[in-house]
């Protein structure tokens, strides 16, 4: 049964010439997620640690660094200084996965790790009892906007059986082209945190409703 839905706006698309009141705008979700790239693992560059210390003061929502970068090795303590709670990282981004999440919980922060739309579950075989939480991409990652990668749900699914099987209690997060119709198919296929940048911040309706929205279909689905 799924614990409830978390949801975690990113901020990518929020508008970046007034992210207090835009952050203030989503003090109903659960986590705040920080789309960190760097211009080489993803062909897009966004904003680094500094961004994240500025925030830190002016939301109670924890912080969740979604590292798109080459040696993210070297932004652990950073980040871990600027506020943020847990830090996901690509594999597809470094030699030696294990180590890296190992120096990211020696560090105090939860450990996630965030795999591209291509890269197989295996991967993540050896560390997934280290994490508590999974972010399956459903977009190719480096902008915001996209629409989902479809062939990624059966992905979920395999993912939620591994899980439930193993006994372990990590989330499984979902990242890209995430809205109210495409969040209930992740969810159904097993996703239980939502991250939403478009969907969210630009919306006709209000964030808080559009992330209430989301959280409906968690209760939905436990009512099933
Ligand atoms: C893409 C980022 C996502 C993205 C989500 O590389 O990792 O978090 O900002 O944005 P939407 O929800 O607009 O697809
Ligand atoms: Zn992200």
């Amino acid at each position: 049964m799924i614990a409830g839905i978390e949801v975690a706006p990113s901020i990518l698309n929020a508008d970046f010439a007034d992210l207090r009141s835009e952050v203030a705008k989503v003090a109903t979700a659960d986590w705040l997620h920080l789309d960190i790239m760097d211009g080489h693992f993803v062909p897009n560059l966004s904003f680094g640690p500094a961004v994240a210390e500025a925030l830190r003061a002016h939301t109670a929502l924890p912080f969740e660094a979604h590292l798109m970068v080459e040696n993210p090795e070297v932004y652990i303590s950073p980040f871990k200084e600027a506020g943020v709670a847990r830090i996901l990282v690509h594999p597809e981004g470094t030699i030696h996965l294990h180590r890296l999440v190992q120096q990211i919980k020696a560090s105090g922060l939860e450990a996630g790790v965030a795999l591209n739309p291509a890269t197989p579950l295996g991967t993540i075989d050896l560390v997934l009892p280290d994490l508590t939480i999974v972010l399956l991409m459903t977009v190719n990652p480096g902008f915001g906007g996209q629409k989902l990668i479809p062939g990624v749900l059966p992905k979920i699914q395999q993912l939620r059986q591994r899980i439930t099987k193993a006994g372990l209690d990590c989330r499984i997060g979902v990242d890209g082209g995430i809205n109210q119709t495409t969040a209930a198919e992740v969810i159904a296929a097993g996703a239980d945190f939502i991250v939403a940048g478009t969907h969210i911040f630009r919306n006709q309706e209000e964030p808080a409703q559009v992330i209430a929205a989301l959280k409906q279909l968690g209760t939905a689905k436990i009512a099933d």
